[in-house]
């Protein structure tokens, strides 16, 4: 008994088509097995990389004198009509023609005959599809890099106008020291720069090429690896035959470059859908990024950060599957390997759509400076700066500890901020405080103390970004 088929979600079919590999088998293959072990389903994402790929292999092929100048031409017309009939939606995908190499080589033969049979040689769907791995996610990169860098701009642009909004810095999610809006949002500025240069390492790696080491022990024509690599943009061939078949590495770097950028992006949310509520009341996002309830008419939901704080999982959940993916498979190529390409479109498709979405709705978040500034004042954001100013006076800082707790007490009983206690009663806590004690303990002062490399003082702010700026110019 089959299971049902539609249990497999497959949307082409063309029963024409002849069964590859037919003439190795007794039997035809089982008519579920088929839909079972089709990839073109998906793999038909590649479709552009693969022709680009064979067009380079057969350029190869004749400057190596394995294909004569007429067949490598009669193959470049032939995949050039493929690729435009692919682009305007008239290509008919094949099932039994299993995979996207398959088809394409299938409909170049249809299309230009004896010369569309030969682009096969030297080579292997595995160093193939290898390849095509490669040059998709290579273009894929340099769009999430490029959203990347929108999303940065977004954030220099807003903490610009925001270097000395002062804001409640937290730890523990409880009000710690007063920070600078402005250097709260250079924090997430600089996790996605350290973003940028693991997504641009892991194109180093991504960037290699197999084609050539064919199935998995190369190939006894003489090729030319070095021209392929060239022709494709690729830094060099690969090294090792079994290895280029079988490596998935800069996969899985690429899902976890992913899954960090997803985890990011889901701190950014949590943090912006806390804000936004009636509780912080820090922000406003634009209505735009929102929606509202179906039932609580007085609902502005954060719909975009809670979607891709969500949507983070299923990143990281991908660079899970990849890495058990390959954890068992002995050298070299074997079909699990397959499984990769859905994982990994998925990750791309995740990645460029929230960073999108991220860098489109930043630059409308508009920051409600008034509650910022009075919830840092009403958690008594400044204790630190008093503990240092008594610090400063003489006192060891474990007595300065105490004394301020006690001034915090009053300041709770007494619903006021350490700098609203009169100099009387804070002398009451300890004689060494004398009138200079107000400069560091209004917010404004705290913050503007903190003008090292790194601080949240309003001018370190402003030369962060700058820097920052001339660091994106150079990227
Ligand atoms: N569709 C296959 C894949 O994605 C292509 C390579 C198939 N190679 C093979 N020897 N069956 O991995």
């Amino acid at each position: 008994m089959h299971p049902p088929l539609i249990r497999i979600k497959i949307t082409m079919t063309n029963v024409n088509a002849d069964k590859l590999s037919s003439a190795r088998f007794a039997e035809a293959t089982d008519a579920f097995v088929e839909v079972f072990t089709a990839s073109v389903d998906f793999d038909q994402r590649m479709a552009q990389q693969d022709i680009q790929g064979s067009i380079a292999h057969a350029k190869m092929l004749a400057h190596c004198g394995i294909l004569t100048t007429q067949e490598r031409d009669d193959i470049i017309s032939g995949l050039t009509q493929i690729s435009q009939e692919i682009t305007s939606d008239n290509f008919v995908w094949s099932i039994q023609q299993e995979d996207v190499h398959m088809n394409i080589e299938a409909r170049l033969t249809d299309l230009i005959g004896f010369a569309g049979k030969k682009l096969h040689t030297g080579r292997s769907r595995n160093d193939q599809v290898a390849t095509d791995i490669r040059l998709y996610l290579r273009s894929e990169v340099t769009q999430i890099s490029a959203q990347l860098t929108r999303l940065q701009i977004a954030i220099l642009n807003v903490a610009e106008q925001h270097a000395d909004t002062i804001m409640p810095g937290f730890t523990h999610l409880q009000v710690a020291q007063p920070i600078t809006f402005g250097h709260h949002l250079m924090a997430w500025f600089e996790m996605l720069s350290r973003d940028q240069e693991r997504l641009q390492d892991c194109c180093k790696r991504i960037n290699i090429m197999p084609l050539g080491a064919a199935a998995l022990a190369g190939t006894s024509y003489p090729i030319d690896r070095n021209m392929t690599a060239e022709l494709l943009g690729f830094s060099r061939p690969s090294a090792n035959s079994l290895d280029s078949v079988s490596d998935r590495d800069f996969a899985i770097e690429f899902a976890a470059a992913g899954s960090l950028i997803m985890m990011h992006l889901s701190r950014f949310s949590e943090e912006l859908i806390l804000w936004s509520s009636a509780q912080f009341d820090f922000i406003e996002i634009p209505d735009a990024f929102c929606t509202g309830s179906s039932i609580m008419p007085q609902k502005k939901n954060p719909d975009v950060p809670e979607l891709v704080r969500g949507k983070s999982g299923r990143v990281t959940g991908h660079l899970m599957s990849l890495l058990m993916l390959m954890k068992s498979q002995p050298l070299a190529y074997n079909k699990d390997n397959q499984e990769d390409k859905e994982p990994l479109f998925d990750t791309a498709d995740t990645l460029i759509n929230c960073l999108r979405a991220y860098a489109d709705m930043v630059p409308h978040i508009q920051a409600k400076k008034a509650n910022m500034y009075n919830s840092a004042k009403r958690g008594f954001a400044t204790a630190t700066d008093l503990a240092d100013y008594l610090v400063r006076k003489g006192m060891a800082f474990r007595d300065a500890h105490e004394v301020v707790g006690l001034a915090v007490r009053l300041g709770i009983q007494s619903q006021r901020d350490l700098s609203e206690l009169s100099l009387t009663e804070l002398q009451h806590f300890s004689p060494l405080i004398s009138e200079d004690v107000f400069n560091y303990l209004t917010l404004e002062g705290s913050v503007a103390a903190r003008k090292h490399i790194g601080g949240t003082a309003p001018e370190t702010v402003k030369l962060a970004i700058q820097t920052a700026r001339q660091r994106l110019l150079l990227k």
